[in-house]
């Protein structure tokens, strides 16, 4: 069986600036210089990729550099859009597809995460690809079902080459931002389930291969135990991402967390 490295991101949203976002950078590639144990990836507004792009390839850093979206198409007229091949002329290594704030706030369908997925992962980068239910999903007993539906349209048309550079992660919608954690046992079951559709969808290999995040509300206190469950293979870290201190701190829970 496979091990599988723990994955941190810090998805730092619609925050920081210029001069916030480049001190956060510095401080968390500094903090994080000589450790290896886990891959990271920060994942900064788009006006600021080349400012914090330029950061890390100054500095002796795997860290890499993530994006928060991507269109479908490669160029053409999609007035304030930007394509993989942009990104990835901007040093871009890995984007996020599906995140919750984009289907549940901007309204992104299933089918539109499947094609950003796909065109992501044709475009030669990373796929971070979110799933997660709402809590009146959840309350009807529909969390399970939910990730089903949003893994297969997801990975519809994704191919079994590209799955080395495919991650999920599993982001309960209502653990989002709210201070509320799925607990180690929730969040560890709903995972199980989602690799079990993974192998059913590819194959076992596959399955076991592929890294599945936590996402919602993870903190430095919490996140030790969320890492030591079995189908936990990092987080996504949102709020506390922004505080370098707490993100490095979650970062070395991941990265000491012993592995299967
Ligand atoms: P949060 O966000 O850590 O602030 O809950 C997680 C995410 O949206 O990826």
């Amino acid at each position: 069986m496979p091990t599988r490295r723990p994955y941190v991101g810090g998805n730092w949203k619609m925050n920081t600036d210029r001069t916030s976002g480049s001190r956060l950078a510095r401080a968390v590639i500094d903090a994080l210089a000589r450790e290896s144990a886990a891959d990271v990836a920060i994942f900064p507004p788009f006006p600021y990729l080349i400012t914090v792009g330029s950061i890390l390839r100054d500095r002796p850093s795997a860290i890499r550099l993530g994006a928060q979206d991507c269109w479908t198409k490669p160029d053409g007229a999609f007035t304030g859009e930007v394509s993989a091949a942009m990104l990835r002329d901007c040093e871009v290594k890995v984007v996020l597809a599906g995140h919750s704030e984009r289907r549940h706030v901007i309204g992104e369908p299933d089918e539109l995460v499947g094609q950003k997925a796909q065109a992501i992962l044709d475009g030669g980068l990373e796929c971070i690809l979110c799933i997660g239910e709402t809590l009146k999903e959840r309350e009807a007993g529909r969390t399970d079902e939910v990730n089903r539906r949003q893994l297969r349209a997801g990975l519809a048309d994704v191919s079994r080459e590209h799955l080395h550079r495919l991650t999920i992660a599993y982001e309960p919608v209502w653990a989002i931002g709210t201070g509320k954690t799925a607990t180690p046992g929730d969040a560890q079951d709903a995972q199980a389930k989602v690799r079990g559709e993974l192998a059913a969808l590819y194959d076992s290999e596959a399955a076991e291969s592929i890294r599945i995040m936590y996402g919602g509300s993870v903190k430095a206190s919490n996140a030790a135990e969320l890492f030591a469950q079995p189908d936990i293979d990092g987080g996504l870290i949102g709020g506390a991402s922004l505080q370098a201190d707490d993100f490095v701190a979650i970062v070395r829970a991941a990265a000491s967390t012993p592995r299967r």
